[in-house]
C-alpha cells in the first residue's frame, strides 16, 4: 500500500493540473471571444455604458434562470453578505464600466497593455493605503511594469487620454474590488459561482441609474437606428455575445479561483492578456510600432517577475491578491 500511495499521488496530482488547464483554457478563449464582440459593438454603437449595464444584465439573468431551474443552486445569504458585498460591487461597477469605456476610445490591445499594469497598482495600494510593505526586489519589478506601461502609451499612434484614463481607473478599481471582496468573503461560505452572480446582480442595481443619466433611452435610440442601418440586425447578435461571455469569462475566473492560488490567478489573468491583445491585433489589424510592442513585451514580462517575486519571497502573497480567493 506504501508504494501505491505516491502513485495515486501523482494521478490526483495531475488530474488536478488537467483541470486546472482547462479552465484557463476555457477562460482565455471566453474573455477573447468577449473581446472582440465588445469593440465590434463599442465600434458601430459606441455607449459603454449602456453595454456594460446589458453585460452585467445578461449575467444576472443567466444565473437566476439558473437557479430557478436547479442547474446552479442557489446561495444562502443574509443582510450581512449584501452590505459585505457593496464596497466590491461599487468597485467592480467602476472597473467594469472605465474598462469600456477605455475600450470605446482606444484599441482593445491599448487598453489591455496598460490593464497588464495592476500588479503595480495592487503594490502601490498596499504600500501607501494599507501600510503594508514588500521585499525591495518586489519593488524593483514594478519598474519595468510601469516603464513598458509608459513606452507602450507613449508611442502608441492612436492614443487617448479618456482611453488612457479609463484603463487606468480600472486598475485602481479592480485593486479595491479584490481588497474588499477578501473583507466580504471571509468566513463565508458561497462558492466561486454563486458569489460572482450576486456581485453581477448588485453592479446591475448600482450601474443602471449612472448608466441612464450619463447616455440614456434617447442616444440608445438613435444610436441603435444608426447601427441598424450601418451593421443590420446582426448587431443585436453581436451585443447579446459580448453581454453573454461577459458573464462566462468572469464566472470561469470566479471558479478557477477556488482551485487555484492567487497568485497562479495573477499569472493566468496576465497570459489572458497576452492572448487578448494578440488576437486583438490580428482581427483588428490594429497598427503596432515596434517600440510599441516592445514597451507591452517589457510591462508583461515585468508582471511575471513579480508573480515569481511574490512566490519566492515570503510567501506572503498581496493581501489585494489574496482578496480573490473565494472558498466553497
Ligand atoms: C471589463 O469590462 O470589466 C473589463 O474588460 C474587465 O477586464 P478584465 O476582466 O480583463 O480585468
Amino acid at each position: 500500500a506504501g508504494r501505491s500511495e505516491p502513485v495515486a499521488d501523482a494521478r490526483s496530482e495531475s488530474a488536478r493540473k488537467i483541470k486546472i488547464g482547462i479552465y484557463f483554457a476555457t477562460w482565455w478563449s471566453l474573455n477573447v471571444v468577449f473581446n472582440i464582440y465588445n469593440k465590434k459593438v463599442l465600434n458601430a454603437y459606441p455607449y459603454p455604458w449602456l453595454t456594460s449595464t446589458l453585460s452585467l444584465a445578461a449575467g444576472s439573468l443567466i444565473m437566476l434562470v439558473s437557479w430557478a431551474l436547479r442547474i446552479a443552486e442557489m446561495p444562502k445569504t443574509d443582510l450581512e453578505f449584501w452590505k459585505s458585498l457593496f464596497p466590491v460591487a461599487v468597485a467592480h461597477t467602476i472597473g467594469h464600466v472605465a474598462a469600456t469605456v477605455s475600450m470605446s476610445k482606444v484599441a482593445v490591445s491599448f487598453t489591455h497593455i496598460i490593464k497588464s499594469g495592476e500588479p503595480a497598482f495592487s503594490v502601490l495600494v498596499s504600500r501607501f493605503i494599507l501600510g503594508e510593505t514588500f521585499p525591495p526586489a518586489v519593488y524593483l519589478s514594478l519598474i519595468p511594469i510601469i516603464g513598458g506601461c509608459g513606452l507602450s502609451a507613449l508611442t502608441e499612434l492612436n492614443f487617448n487620454m479618456i482611453g488612457f484614463m479609463g484603463a487606468m481607473i480600472s486598475n485602481l478599481a479592480f485593486v479595491f474590488r479584490n481588497i474588499f471582496s477578501k473583507k466580504g468573503m471571509k468566513g463565508k461560505s458561497v462558492s466561486g459561482m454563486n458569489y460572482y452572480a450576486c456581485l453581477s446582480m448588485l453592479s446591475l442595481v448600482i450601474l443602471t441609474p449612472f448608466a441612464i443619466a450619463v447616455e440614456g433611452p434617447q442616444m440608445w435610440a438613435a444610436g441603435f437606428q444608426q447601427a441598424l442601418s450601418d451593421i443590420g440586425p446582426q448587431i443585436i447578435w453581436w451585443m447579446a455575445a459580448q453581454s453573454v461571455f461577459y458573464h462566462l469569462y468572469n464566472q470561469v475566473s470566479y471558479m478557477s479561483l477556488d482551485e487555484i492560488s492567487p497568485l497562479t490567478f495573477s499569472i493566468g489573468n496576465t497570459m489572458k492578456r497576452i492572448s487578448v491583445i494578440v488576437s486583438s491585433i490580428i482581427i483588428f489589424q490594429t497598427p503596432v510600432q515596434p517600440v510599441n510592442a516592445l514597451g507591452a513585451a517589457i510591462a508583461i514580462l515585468g508582471t511575471f517577475l513579480y508573480s515569481q517575486l511574490l512566490g519566492l519571497g515570503n510567501n506572503r502573497p498581496l493581501s489585494s491578491e489574496s482578496a480573490l480567493v473565494v472558498k466553497k
